[in-house]
């Protein structure tokens, strides 16, 4: 499996399942970047969309018992850092939290869950600034992801790119084409310059968890 620059539509080859092979030569929806702005105005202030990583933390698929927040200074860009001690991504969990529409909370009775719809995190995040960069670390990876309008835009991108680079806990990467482009993007486009410095920052995250970052503005 292949984990580096996807786009949203491209899912399907991430989950290795495809519901409708009777249906596979019908056109995909695509998603232009513009729809990360549209869908954000949904939170009329900044708390809200807080409140949506709050939410997420505390859900039980998470279960984080911390929920940090915090104004610092990378590279002399003030970030508003939004962290939990929760259970952390794997790259493919990862890449589905910044996609659209895949949750699976309250599908079973009795699910406690807030979420529901698989749009809050990127919501609350577009609303707070034009970029999310999230490190997070679980078990058996940690995985940095980058949701970013910059970026997009930047390179004139008709639909959404996940920059998406993964390490295990012995800081090896698969070493495919995808990872090295996502790799470029995310140094070229993010706070941090270069690999060392993302490690840093996964290194610094204690057991398992999930930091956002977002340019303050
Ligand atoms: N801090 C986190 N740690 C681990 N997984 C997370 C975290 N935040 C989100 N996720 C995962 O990403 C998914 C998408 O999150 P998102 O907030 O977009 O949707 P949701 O919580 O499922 O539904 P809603 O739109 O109602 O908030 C979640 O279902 C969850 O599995
Ligand atoms: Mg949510």
């Amino acid at each position: 499996m292949k984990y580096g620059l996807c786009g949203c539509r491209d899912w399907t080859t991430m989950s290795g399942a495809f519901s409708s092979l009777k249906y596979k030569n019908v056109k995909h929806c695509s998603t232009h970047p513009k729809f990360l702005h549209s869908n954000s105005t949904s939170h009329r202030w900044a708390f809200g969309a807080i409140a949506e990583l709050i939410d997420n933390a505390i859900d039980p698929d998470v279960n984080a018992s911390q929920f940090c927040i915090d104004l610092k200074e990378f590279n002399n860009e003030p970030c508003l850092v939004l962290m939990d001690n929760g259970c952390g991504l794997n790259p493919e969990r990862l890449h589905k939290m910044l996609s659209f529409g895949h949750s699976k909370k309250q599908m079973t009775p009795g699910d406690r869950s807030i979420g529901k719809h698989g749009n809050g995190f990127k919501s609350g995040t577009m609303r707070l600034g034009k970029d999310v960069l999230v490190l997070t670390k679980c078990a058996v990876s940690m995985t940095t992801g980058f949701l970013s309008q910059t970026f997009l835009a930047a390179v004139g991108a008709e639909d959404i790119l996940i920059p998406l680079v993964t390490w295990d806990l012995h800081r090896m990467s698969p070493k495919h084409a995808d990872i090295e482009e996502s790799l470029q993007a995310i140094c070229t486009y993010s706070i941090f310059p270069d690999e060392a410095s993302i490690l840093a920052q996964l290194d610094a995250i204690p057991g398992t968890g999930t930091v956002s970052l977002t340019k303050a503005v």
